[in-house]
């Protein structure tokens, strides 16, 4: 399988926080063939070992398998859904939105009403509509209706969007954030034929809820070097400024310099540097970046662990749908595979 036909399956699968399991499943029949063992922990981190020598050092490769969305919070009388939110997300994006519910009988379709141009008024035009005045319509008659087709309090909301090929090597899809590093830590493993340190390729749960499956997961590992595999915002789009996202799409993976959680370690960030140097692979620095990943928390397992982060520039994070480049994704698992096989020498 190609880097895009596996992302395009991670993609399309459903995985709100906390309700991983299709993601999970697709993660460990992918990982499988490339590791010696492959487990799930309590929570649900899935985690795939590849052995080094023995008395190697043990590298942490974190990507989650969680997504932003939503939860059914009341049902109404007539049969409408009310919701909260999963993981941080701009009001904005939701009206008129296109929707999964996921229920215990099955996924059910549905749309996030608005109300037509045709009877709003001036002022309702002009302002922006807060999640909680929104609603999600299933077609459903009543209340009994829609727990008859299965609807319950809390079940999950994703968005309904299929993976789809646009410009020249450039995708677009759900949740990118962040099937595509689980995609380039699947594919950096099947590359890396035999490994000096060994590696736990963890794909992470909750990380949109605040980076709580890697905090379990590196407890349990306590590697000597972490990496998170995530997505950054690529800011080159019209109205974003350099200084606020400096990052760009096609110009390579971003490492982390500094994020809202995480100062690299040095010697991780120099042995990023190395990597992508040697082996001409195009990098971009960033620091700055409000947000923080998985690496943030690795690093302040047990009495700390040596962390850092690469990144593929992908834009409009945080929406229904977001896009990329497949050749700076490619070129993040030539670093990630690099990087590890560097590992030994700097640790
Ligand atoms: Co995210
Ligand atoms: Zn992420």
């Amino acid at each position: 399988m190609t880097i895009a036909e596996t992302l395009e399956k991670l993609s399309n699968a459903s995985g709100v926080a906390g309700r991983e399991e299709e993601v999970r499943n697709l993660m460990k029949k992918f990982l499988k063939p490339y590791v010696d063992e492959i487990k799930e922990d309590k929570l649900g981190n899935v985690i795939g070992i590849k052995k080094g020598r023995k008395n190697s050092p043990k590298a942490m490769l974190a990507a989650h398998m969680d997504e932003i969305g939503l939860l059914v919070k009341t049902i109404s009388k007539e049969g409408f859904l009310r919701f909260a939110k999963i993981g941080g997300m701009d009001d904005r994006i939701l009206l008129a939105q296109k929707v999964i519910v996921y229920t215990e009988k099955g996924p059910l379709h549905g749309i996030i009403g608005s109300k037509p141009p045709h009877i709003q008024k001036e002022e309702e035009r002009k302002k922006v509509i807060t999640y909680d005045e929104l609603f999600i319509d299933i077609g459903a008659e009543n209340q009994e209706e829609a727990k008859k087709m299965g609807v319950k309090i809390g079940d999950p909301v994703g968005f309904d969007i299929k993976f789809a090929k646009v410009g020249k090597g450039i995708v677009v899809g759900k949740a990118f954030d962040d099937r595509v590093g689980c995609a380039v830590m699947i594919e950096a493993i099947k590359r890396l034929k035999k490994t000096e340190c060994t590696v736990y390729a963890v794909g992470t749960v909750q990380e949109e809820v605040g980076l709580r499956g890697a905090t379990t997961a590196a407890f349990g590992i306590y590697p000597d070097v972490g990496m998170a595999l995530d997505v950054t915002v690529a800011g080159d789009v019209p109205g974003v400024k350099e200084v606020e996202a400096p990052i760009k799409m096609r110009k390579g993976p971003s490492l982390t310099v500094a994020d809202y959680g995480l100062i690299t370690h040095p010697k991780v960030l120099r042995l990023l540097i190395d990597a992508a140097e040697e082996n001409k692979i195009p990098y971009q620095l960033e620091t700055g970046l409000p947000g923080s990943t998985d690496a943030a928390r690795i690093s302040l397992t047990r009495e700390g662990v040596p962390s850092g982060v690469i990144s593929i520039p992908t834009r409009y994070i945080h929406s229904p749908a977001s896009l990329l480049s497949l050749k700076d994704a490619e070129n993040a698992v030539k670093l990630t595979a690099a990087a590890i096989q560097k590992i030994p020498k700097y640790f």
